[in-house]
């Protein structure tokens, strides 16, 4: 072919210049996994919610300032001077010896004696152990059962997978049995891999619902007859309002649950740290996807954990939490009840960080939260808790970080919202232009329920003036 002839091969592979640049180049090359992937509902917040005249009842932060910060600090000091070999090291994948042990006493709290360090992998957070446990079960197409609403950040890790998530039912007791059994059934007889329930028991995020006694055992029950394998996450058990901690779903059966701990909530979330306990097999694999992912975790937050549980009084510093968290608790409570117009409901959690809030009928948390924000309160819309776009009624409070003051404030704010939203809605729904109605998907994947708001244990202010 002479030097004058253009060869087509070369002329269709040559790069034309786009006349309208694309806004992202690279757009086509993306895997699949990551088409599904959206920033959370939560993290579309974080620049209102962080502005100084804004009452956030958005996020769910631990309120640290409330450790003993000079001990802590002294304490993380001396492991880098006194430690520096171990401590800035590389570690074993699997995480160290020494704060898996003391993981397994704070374990046993909640029922689990069993449990032996080597079944223990350290994470970065429990939010690295839902990935791992995820990465090494779940395959695309694959059926994960979660509650109804389901933890935010679970939500994604099973996106990225490339995961269908089956919504089960809750209501004040928790997931129901047989509403767990129905969707078991639905998806044998469509065939569908169903590899894991993912079940969070305590102080449900974002529901701050706790699953009974007697449904734990039914749970389980279910979950041994249809070979289910169960994924606890139970990072809130041991905050606790009124009493003990509950026995863990794990302490029950070691074979068919594995569980997520973390020291976020009782110790500090930057840190970093959490685990996995699970049957040996699992084990070896989640060291192998972890080693793939990080190497180890970090060992000086590690060792930082483990001092923190050798030297420091740290079941007292948990009790120190709980109370803090139940003044802020009630003023939450205390507030809607005062506050909040007839239609709305709420739950009322015994432990944790967060309420569960149904505005009156055909009000739309996502629509709402502009003029939330420009009220200076924030919350989060509830859609973001559901894979299948239920949720628009819904909204989380989480009332962990703010003072008392700020909390009430937040609500007397947040009430007049909803006061002023309402007005609109019977004002256009006079005219009927639909345009404020609540938007339901056309087919909802799965049956739109009424859950979480019976008369049992959530407050209900619809006969009040
Ligand atoms: C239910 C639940 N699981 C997991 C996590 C992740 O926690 P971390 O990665 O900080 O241990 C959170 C954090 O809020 C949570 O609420």
């Amino acid at each position: 072919m002479s030097s004058l002839t253009p060869d087509p091969s070369v002329s269709a592979s040559a790069p034309v210049p786009a006349r309208h640049p694309r806004l992202d180049p690279l757009a086509d090359r993306y895997a699949a996994r990551t088409h599904g992937m959206k920033s959370s509902e939560i993290r579309a917040l974080f620049s209102v919610v962080s502005r100084p005249e804004v009452v956030s009842l958005a996020g769910g932060m631990p309120a640290v300032t409330a450790l003993p910060l000079d001990a802590v600090g002294s304490m993380i000091g001396e492991l880098v001077s006194g430690m520096g070999a171990q401590t800035l090291q590389y570690g074993s994948g699997q995480g160290d010896p020494r704060l898996r042990e003391r993981i397994c006493d704070v374990m046993a709290l909640e029922g689990i004696t069993d449990a032996s360090p080597s079944e223990v992998v350290v994470t970065v957070g429990s939010q690295q152990g839902l990935d791992l446990v995820t990465r090494v079960f779940v395959d695309p197409g694959d059926v994960i059962l979660a509650e109804a609403p389901s933890y935010v950040g679970a939500l994604g890790v099973f996106q990225a997978a490339q995961a269908r998530v089956q919504h089960v039912l809750m209501d004040d007791d928790g997931l129901v049995p047989e509403a767990l059994e129905d969707a078991l059934i639905e998806c044998r007889a469509r065939g569908d891999k169903v590899k894991f329930l993912y079940t969070i028991p305590n102080f449900h995020n974002p529901a701050g619902i706790t699953l009974t006694e007697e449904r734990r055992a039914k749970v389980m029950e279910i979950a041994d007859r249809y070979d289910l394998l169960v994924v606890e996450d139970n990072p809130y058990g041991l905050l606790g309002f009124d009493r003990e901690p509950m026995k863990a779903l794990r302490a029950r059966d070691a074979e068919r649950v594995i569980y997520l701990g973390s020291f976020s909530k009782t110790f500090s979330p930057g840190l970093r740290v959490g685990w996995v306990l699970a049957p040996l097999a699992v084990r070896e694999k989640l060291v192998l996807a972890t080693e793939a992912q990080v190497l180890c975790p970090p060992s000086l937050t590690q060792y930082a954990v483990a001092r923190y549980l050798d030297t420091q009084p740290w079941q007292q510093q948990i009790k120190t939490f709980i109370e803090l968290y139940r003044e802020r608790r009630d003023a939450t409570l205390d507030s809607l009840t005062a506050l909040m117009p007839p239609g709305t409901s709420w739950t009322r959690p015994d432990g944790g960080f967060y309420v569960w809030l149904k505005l009156p009928a055909g009000l739309d948390a996502k629509r709402m939260q502009p003029r939330a924000v420009s009220a200076h309160v924030a919350y989060v819309p509830g859609i973001g808790f559901y894979a299948d776009g239920q949720g628009t009624e819904y909204m989380r409070l989480s009332y962990c970080y703010p003072e008392p003051d700020q909390i009430r404030e937040g609500v007397r704010r947040l009430a007049r919202v909803v006061e002023a939203e309402l007005d609109l809605h019977s004002t256009f729904d006079t005219v009927d232009t639909g345009r404020f109605r609540a938007v339901r998907p056309a087919t909802p994947q799965v049956p739109v329920v009424e859950p979480i708001t019976g008369p049992a244990s959530s407050d209900t202010v619809g006969d009040q003036p």
